[in-house]
């Protein structure tokens, strides 16, 4: 007998323990898809009062109607949002995550939604490259494609790290660093807002897909997103949602 219940607990906390993705079939059976992102890095995904909306919000809200799902959405920090995906805290993350080597080796990845790529914005016209930015304090966020490749700028004086995007341009329009990237689309519409803050779009220092991620392995629910975000593609959905936007379609070509 005690043997049993020894054999019962050591299963039970194994079941505790080895979280496993939900299947696409258990999430059918459910009805709803537990996605992830962050909130604060507008036009993609933000809060417009109380409400969370954004380009790549309202994209996964078509997908997810083309699989006959509801969606169940959660925001929380950007650097929490791909390892939530492994401790199976919910289904799918869509957060404007550049497909990277290193990223592929921790979750699996969907068809990319929008293309785009980190900009250099600074307060001074003279700092517009890569090649600019030597000698220079640059602000990005942590955790972000940004981060990776301004590295890569070995002639940098300092980078800065911020927890969000919005702290990093806030670095920037307050002077503590000299330049931000973030993404081109991010960068334009701030520019665009506002336009006495003296802010100049410089240019690109690389360019990426961008996709959702699902957890390391759950190919089906890859693959069933995908499709599904094809037939918006498709079906002029997405065209109508990106013109709204952005007044230009910035699908992957
Ligand atoms: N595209 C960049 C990356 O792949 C930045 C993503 C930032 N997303 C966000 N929700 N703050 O890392």
């Amino acid at each position: 007998m005690k043997f049993f219940k020894f054999i019962a607990s050591t299963l039970a906390l194994c079941a505790v323990f080895s979280v496993q993705a939900r299947s696409l079939d258990e999430i059918k059976k459910g009805g709803k898809i537990m996605v992830a992102t962050e909130g604060q890095f507008a036009p993609f995904n933000y809060f417009k009062g109380t409400t969370l909306t954004g380009f790549e919000v309202e994209v996964a809200e078509l997908a997810a109607k083309k699989m006959g799902l509801k969606i169940e959405w959660k925001t929380i920090g950007f650097d929490a949002l791909l390892t939530g995906l492994k401790q199976d805290r919910w289904d799918l993350v869509i957060a404007s995550h550049g497909v990277t080597e290193e990223r592929a080796k921790a979750v699996t990845f969907t068809a990319p939604h929008y293309c785009s790529g980190g900009m250099v914005i600074a307060m001074d016209p003279a700092i517009r490259s890569a090649k600019d930015l030597g000698g220079k304090i640059v602000a990005v966020q942590t955790g972000t494609s940004y981060l990776e490749n301004v590295q890569k700028v070995t002639t940098i004086k300092e980078m800065k790290n911020f927890p969000t995007d919005v702290d990093a341009r806030s670095a920037l329009t307050s002077r503590r660093v000299d330049a931000w990237v973030t993404d081109r689309f991010v960068a334009k519409e701030v520019v665009a807002k506002n336009p006495k803050a003296g802010l100049q779009l410089g240019e690109m220092v690389f360019i990426e897909r961008i996709a959702s991620a699902v957890a390391k392995g759950n190919q089906p629910l890859a693959d069933a997103w995908s499709k599904a975000l094809a037939e918006t593609m498709a079906d002029g959905s997405y065209a109508a949602l990106s013109k709204k936007y952005f007044n230009e379609d910035v699908r992957c070509n």
